[in-house]
């Protein structure tokens, strides 16, 4: 009996000799994956910036969050904050939309849709009178300066809702392109399957940081455009600043681009490019007035490398988008001398208000002056289109001569 006992504490000794071992191997392995890690992230320190594009990771490199930039890019940080970019997504809890309007209703046939806040958490509901399909809201989608979408999870698979929030209307319709006539189950009614791949496109164009090794990271994600979502991960600008050392900015600045590079491929990242629309069937149809870059690629005349015609010719993504259409006409009137005056003096110079980002013009005027108006050029040169069930009037960004009766140009 004692014999045994003893046997087994041999047993015990030697098996704890064994986990001993095993302890000593396992934490060198640790000691040199950390220094290995160490060393990759050294190596990830000099990562080159220029290959940074939207939607696409930076592996190695680390985010620090938007917070860390108002320490020394405040009014940036300030000002972009009021975009729909930085607001095109939130959590539930955070949706004014979703706060201001605690019950929104909508009928179609047999199904009743219902969005209703309980307590704190909105849920998505749906009944035919009979089933009835209740889930949580995890995410609302835009900022419902046309419209917001919701996504929830059934039997274990997100799905973006089949009706959506429309601020002209102030209620809920079909998500667009969602319709479904009559939608043959309570399942379907509710909602549309977001395979994984089409949630990694969605999160990627209205979150910051959501994928990691191509996966998806809802946890860490951010929502919204953040800046680092056009800058890249900045936790090494963010060191490399704060120890004065400006040799190496550590950050993508994308100022640096060749305009048609800017327009296309970087803002074009989530705003699609011409390439892009040239691959969809019938070029995207009417749809296409969405997709900017490809419209204003496509106006003649106009040269796509001439910084003057570039997105941030016209936009400052860190301030909030202006409808007040004489504040574009700087823009056009530095290629464009007016008819009145005729001469290259009318070259665009920052505009007080800031909103038309234009740089002082360097190069002569060349466009034809204007045989009819003199200001608010976009309001007659970037029509307005309804998109069917949008409830919204895109700006058409391909500038051309509107005459009436006209088919619009694909
Ligand atoms: C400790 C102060 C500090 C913090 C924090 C900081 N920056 Fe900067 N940033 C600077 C300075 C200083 C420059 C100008 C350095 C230069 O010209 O190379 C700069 C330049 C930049 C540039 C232009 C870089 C270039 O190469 O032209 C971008 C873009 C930028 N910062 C974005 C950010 C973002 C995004 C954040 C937050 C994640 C951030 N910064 C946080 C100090 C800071
Ligand atoms: C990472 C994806 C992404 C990139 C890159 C991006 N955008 Fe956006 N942008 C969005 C999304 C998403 C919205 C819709 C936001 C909403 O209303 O919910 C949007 C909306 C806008 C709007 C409408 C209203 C507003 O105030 O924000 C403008 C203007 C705009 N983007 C301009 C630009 C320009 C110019 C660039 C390039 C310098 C750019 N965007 C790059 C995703 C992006
Ligand atoms: C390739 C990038 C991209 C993907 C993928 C994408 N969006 Fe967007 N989304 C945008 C941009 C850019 C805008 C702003 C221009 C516009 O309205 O078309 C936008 C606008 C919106 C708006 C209107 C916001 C407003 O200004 O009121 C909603 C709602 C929306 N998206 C929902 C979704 C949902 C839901 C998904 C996924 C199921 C999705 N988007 C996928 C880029 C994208
Ligand atoms: C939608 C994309 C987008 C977002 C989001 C964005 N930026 Fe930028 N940022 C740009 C572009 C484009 C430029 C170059 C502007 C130009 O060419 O006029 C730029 C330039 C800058 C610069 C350099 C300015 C200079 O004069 O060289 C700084 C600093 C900067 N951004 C900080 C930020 C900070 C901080 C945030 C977040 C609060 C942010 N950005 C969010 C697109 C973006
Ligand atoms: C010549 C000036 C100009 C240029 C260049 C320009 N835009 Fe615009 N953009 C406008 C005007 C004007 C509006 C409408 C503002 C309003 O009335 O609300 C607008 C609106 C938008 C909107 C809001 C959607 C809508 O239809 O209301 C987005 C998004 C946008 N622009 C993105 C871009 C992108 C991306 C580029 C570059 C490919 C670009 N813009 C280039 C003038 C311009
Ligand atoms: C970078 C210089 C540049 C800018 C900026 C520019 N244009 Fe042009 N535009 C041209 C040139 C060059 C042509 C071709 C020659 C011509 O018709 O004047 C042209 C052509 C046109 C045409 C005739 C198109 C056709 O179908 O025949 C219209 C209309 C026009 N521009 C309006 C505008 C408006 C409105 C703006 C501002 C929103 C603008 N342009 C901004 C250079 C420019
Ligand atoms: C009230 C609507 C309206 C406004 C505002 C307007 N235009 Fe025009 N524009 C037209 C029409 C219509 C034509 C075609 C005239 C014709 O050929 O009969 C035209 C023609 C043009 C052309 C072609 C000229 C040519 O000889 O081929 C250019 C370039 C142009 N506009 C630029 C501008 C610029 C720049 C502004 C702002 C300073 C502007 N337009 C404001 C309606 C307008």
């Amino acid at each position: 009996m004692r014999a045994n006992w003893r046997f087994r504490l041999a047993g015990f000794v030697v098996l704890r000799r064994i986990v001993l071992v095993a302890l000593l191997t396992a934490a060198v392995v640790i000691a040199l994956s950390l220094s290995s890690t160490r060393a990759q992230s050294e190596k990830t320190s000099v990562t080159d910036f220029a290959q940074f594009k939207p939607r696409k990771e930076l592996p190695g490199e680390q985010f620090a969050g938007r917070a860390v930039c108002a320490r020394c890019h405040s009014e940036k940080t300030h000002s972009q904050a009021h975009t729909s970019m930085a607001r095109a997504l939130f959590l539930p809890s955070q949706s004014a939309t979703l706060k201001s309007h605690p019950r929104m209703t909508y009928k179609s046939g047999i199904y009743s849709y219902e969005i209703v806040t309980e307590g704190t958490q909105p849920i998505y509901r749906v009944t035919d009178g009979k089933e009835t399909l209740s889930e949580p809201i995890l995410y609302a989608f835009g900022n419902a300066r046309i419209a917001q979408t919701y996504i929830f999870r059934h039997n274990g698979r997100l799905q973006e809702g089949r009706v959506s929030y429309y601020k002209a209307i102030d209620a809920l319709d079909w998500t667009i392109g969602d319709a479904l006539n009559p939608p043959p189950s309570v399942q379907e009614a509710a909602g549309r399957d977001i395979d994984s791949a089409e949630a990694r496109n969605c999160f990627s164009c209205h979150g910051t940081a959501s994928t990691f090794d191509d996966q998806l990271q809802l946890d860490s994600m951010v929502p919204g455009v953040s800046c680092e979502a056009c800058h890249g991960p900045a936790a090494a600008h963010v060191a490399a600043m704060n120890a004065g050392d400006t040799a190496n900015s550590h950050i993508f600045n994308p100022m640096r681009l060749p305009p048609e590079k800017l327009s296309q491929e970087f803002c074009g990242a989530c705003h699609r490019s011409a390439d892009t629309v040239a691959m969809m069937p019938n070029l995207g149809g009417i749809g296409n007035v969405r997709f900017q870059p490809y419209r204003l690629f496509n106006s003649r005349g106009h040269d796509p490398n001439n910084p003057h015609f570039a997105c941030t010719a016209c936009h400052d993504p860190h301030i909030e988008l202006t409808s007040d259409a004489s504040s574009y006409d700087a823009n056009c009137t530095g290629c464009h001398a007016s008819a009145r005056s005729n001469t290259d003096s009318a070259l665009p110079q920052k505009p007080s208000s800031a909103n038309t980002p234009s740089k002082p013009v360097t190069v002569p005027s060349e466009g034809k002056p204007c045989p009819v108006a003199a200001d608010r050029c976009v309001s007659c040169h970037m029509p307005k289109v309804e998109l069917p069930g949008a409830h919204y009037k895109f700006t058409d960004h391909r500038i051309r001569i509107v005459r009436p009766g006209d088919p619009y140009p694909f």
